[in-house]
């Protein structure tokens, strides 16, 4: 009898690029490709900052590479993939301005639809075009958010750009489908990093986070990595168009 394979989990011999890696779920999404196996670029705007992870990934005994890259700067991201396919791209460049719906600026919208949905759209579409012109296959991702799925308090317009990442990733992974390569997105719930940092320090915020979610503690960056792992590997070769939900239950009711 012949017993089944587990497809790999490895990474070895990809090449991975992560948007949003100088800082929270992007770099621990980076590190965790890395450590995976996957010959990773670490890129975001503060290159200062993500030189200085690129060398504690090295102190760690990995080989990793730094690039300053604006994603809402659409020819640079192209002049990227032009240079140099990848087979993994993720990206986790967000922003989150929140306000209740009836005093939501014009500016706020813009500049989160601008970088959660714009940037994110067109980051797609760049490793998307690469990949085919190269015809090697391969898996996008987006961090997205558990408020992709739900409403939260005083965030129409973030909860508008994650469920836009839906919308589009859907569509994407239609037309690139053909081409063997994955689209999907990763929903955390609230995790502690820079950009939740306020709202983990508002009590009353606190507290509805902690009632929403359903296992006895908040998020963490680690909580991610796994999920990243797997869908940029062959142990997700049938998964496309879809989210993984890593909420703690938050949207289980
Ligand atoms: N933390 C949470 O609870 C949570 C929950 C659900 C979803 N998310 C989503 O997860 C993603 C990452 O959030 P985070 O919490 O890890 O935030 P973070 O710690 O503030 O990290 C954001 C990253 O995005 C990069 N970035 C921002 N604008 C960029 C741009 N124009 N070009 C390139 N890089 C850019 C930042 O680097 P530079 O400043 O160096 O460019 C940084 O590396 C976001 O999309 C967020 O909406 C977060």
């Amino acid at each position: 009898m012949t017993l089944p394979t587990t497809p790999s989990f490895r990474l070895d011999g990809k090449r991975a690029l992560v948007a949003g890696a100088s800082s929270g779920i992007g770099m621990a999404c980076a590190v965790a490709l890395t450590e995976a196996g996957a010959d990773v670029t670490f890129a975001a705007r503060r290159a200062e900052v993500l030189n200085g992870v690129v060398s504690a990934v090295s102190a760690a005994g990995y080989t990793a590479r730094a690039l300053a890259l604006d994603v809402s700067h659409t020819n640079a991201v192209r002049e990227v993939f032009e240079a140099q396919p990848y087979n993994i791209v993720v990206n986790s460049a967000g922003l989150a301005r929140h306000s209740p719906a009836v005093e939501t600026t014009e500016d706020d919208f813009d500049a989160v639809m601008s970088i959660n949905v714009r940037a994110a759209y067109f980051f797609a579409q760049q490793a998307a075009k690469a990949m085919i012109t190269q015809g090697i296959g391969g898996s996008i991702i987006q961090i997205s958010s558990q408020m992709a799925h739900v409403g939260g308090v005083d965030r129409a317009v973030y909860c508008g750009s994650k469920h836009a990442i839906e919308g589009m990733n859907k569509a994407m992974a239609i037309e690139f489908g053909p081409a063997d390569i994955r689209v999907n997105s990763i929903c955390p719930t609230f995790i502690l990093t820079p950009l939740t940092r306020p709202t983990f320090e508002d009590p009353k915020k606190r507290a509805w986070i902690d009632s929403k979610i359903k296992l006895p503690r908040v998020g963490k960056v680690e909580d991610i990595m796994g999920a990243a792992v797997f869908l940029a590997s062959d142990a997700s070769g049938m998964i496309t168009g879809t989210s993984i939900l890593v909420d703690g239950g938050w949207t289980a009711g």
